[in-house]
């Protein structure tokens, strides 16, 4: 080989190793950011702000990688996964069987439950009372498996499915349905941000939920990684110190 050759062969091994190791050093995340105060989007700054926000950017800090964080669809979040287009995902996931013969999650980083949203002073403050009724969800998640099973045993009249939570709480503000299933901490910050909308919430209406954070079944290095990380963040009281920041005044 002549002495040009072998010089550019090596420039391009250096070149294409270096590169190779900056995307090592990406942890490249999928959330919804339609579910406060787990994920939304900064209205002034458009930044992605909330506790799952804060606690990935933290285990890449512990991790030594640089999270970059897109907000897409949440329908469209396990796919994304599963067709290599981001290491993991986080929005307020909550760890199901279903779930998990597609994905791994990581342990469990928050514990959730399930309420009722219905205009004030209109008699719903319990799944029961959901007879008869139109429940609006967003479309696959333990809210919707929670109403769809309401449906299949004729305990609801009708289970309306829509993209993001805010079409949700939409449709029973202006009427087209009465009630909206949904994690509970999700239902008191809809309510919060939102106090002239005409709407209150039961209060626990299911058992206890796990969020996790979703890796692909082939990469148990990173799962293993993110696990590490979630412990080293409680050990060091970041975790408590984010859950604080979100949850403290309640
Ligand atoms: N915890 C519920 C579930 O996993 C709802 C999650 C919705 N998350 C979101 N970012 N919209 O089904």
């Amino acid at each position: 080989m002549k002495k040009l050759s072998v010089l550019f062969l090596v420039l391009s091994l250096v070149l294409s190793v270096g590169s190779l190791a900056l995307g090592q050093g990406v942890l490249k995340v999928a959330t919804e950011a339609g579910f406060m105060p787990f994920e939304y989007v900064d209205a002034e700054t458009g930044a992605l702000l909330g506790f799952d926000m804060d606690l990935i950017r933290e285990i890449g800090n512990v991790l030594g990688l640089e999270v970059q964080i897109d907000n897409i669809a949440w329908d469209g979040l396990i796919p994304a996964l599963l067709n290599g287009n981001y290491d993991c995902l986080i929005a307020g996931i909550t760890i199901t069987d279903e779930r998990k013969e597609a994905v791994d999650f990581s342990e469990p980083y928050f514990e959730s439950v399930l309420t009722v949203v219905a205009k004030t002073g209109g008699g719903i403050s319990s799944l029961d009372d959901l007879a008869g009724k139109i429940v609006a969800v967003q479309i696959n998640t333990t809210g919707d498996f929670t109403a769809s099973d309401l449906y299949d045993a004729g305990d609801v009249k009708g289970v309306s499915r829509f993209d993001t939570v805010a079409d949700a709480m939409q449709a029973v503000i202006i009427g087209a349905a009465d009630a909206v299933v949904i994690d509970l901490p999700v239902a008191e910050a809809y309510l919060e941000a939102n106090p002239s909308a005409p709407l209150n919430h039961s209060g626990p209406v299911s058992d206890n939920e796990f969020y996790g954070i979703a890796v692909n079944k082939n990469n148990k290095d990173l799962l293993e990684k993110i696990n590490g990380a979630l412990a080293t963040l409680k050990a060091q009281g970041i975790y408590d110190a984010i859950y604080q920041k979100w949850f403290g005044g309640m």
